[in-house]
């Protein structure tokens, strides 16, 4: 394969070449790193890597700056169509929204942040890509933005807070459909720094199958970050 980089950004990958079971639309393989196709021809959003393959342009994903890279990386499949409806709690400046605007782009990303200084860089990411909605509110408090997000398909989350189990679970039983999927970045140091992080997610883990997530799959994200384990999950059924 050629590889035209256009040396727009730092990252190239020197993590080990693992297996990714490309499951969406828009999302390819460039060595041992996942990119999406631009969805905006010449831009960047975090000075990722530019690369063209088969007449298309590609975004290189950092898997240390996005956890769903890193969680793919780790060998964790995400199976959608490309039309589905997102509700992104801590969307942040959109580095990971970005590359989800790429893949959904028949669908439509809800992205909550509560910071409105980062919040204000992904309301101007938003003008460009008309499938990202900027909502300013704090993500414990659903009933704040219930009047603007309608059930979706996805709830996706990366708070990094003490209560992220908590919040998630408010979110699913206000916006997500029955058989939806949830898929929940847990930082174990957001919960407790002195606890061992393997007994954190296991306590995460009871704590969200009691309230009727079925747990799919689980990954720890290392060596892309540490102490963080990203799980998948079905809701409801
Ligand atoms: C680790 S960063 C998210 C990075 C982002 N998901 C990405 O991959 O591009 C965590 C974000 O959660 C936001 N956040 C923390 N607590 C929140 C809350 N209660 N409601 C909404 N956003 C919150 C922070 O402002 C911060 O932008």
């Amino acid at each position: 394969m050629k590889r035209n980089f256009k040396r727009k950004g730092r990252f190239r990958g020197k993590h080990k070449k693992v297996d990714v079971k490309i499951k969406l639309p828009h999302l390819f393989r460039v060595g041992r790193d996942v990119a999406t196709e631009n969805l905006v021809p010449g831009q960047t959003v975090y000075r990722e890597l530019l690369v063209e393959k088969d007449g298309k342009q590609l975004r290189l994903w950092n898997p240390k700056r996005s956890k769903f890279a890193s969680a793919m990386l780790k060998g964790m499949v995400f199976d959608f169509s490309g039309d589905e409806s997102i509700l992104y709690l801590g969307v942040s400046s959109g580095t990971t929204a970005s590359h989800l605007s790429d893949i959904f782009r028949k669908g439509i990303i809800y992205g909550v942040d509560s910071a409105p200084r980062v919040l204000r860089e992904f309301a101007l990411l938003a003008r460009t890509r008309s499938n990202l909605i900027p909502i300013l509110a704090n993500a414990a408090k659903p009933e704040e933005y219930s009047f603007l997000v309608p059930k979706v398909d996805i709830l996706y989350q990366d708070v990094a807070q003490s209560n992220q189990s908590d919040i998630l679970i408010r979110n699913a039983k206000a916006f997500l459909k029955k058989g939806g999927i949830a898929v929940l970045m847990l930082k174990a140091r957001s919960i407790n720094v002195a606890e061992e992080p393997g007994k954190i997610f296991q306590q995460e883990q009871e704590k969200l199958m009691k309230a009727g997530f079925k747990i799919l799959d689980r990954r720890r994200l290392e060596p892309f970050q540490r102490d963080h384990l990203a799980f998948l999950m079905k809701w409801g059924e």
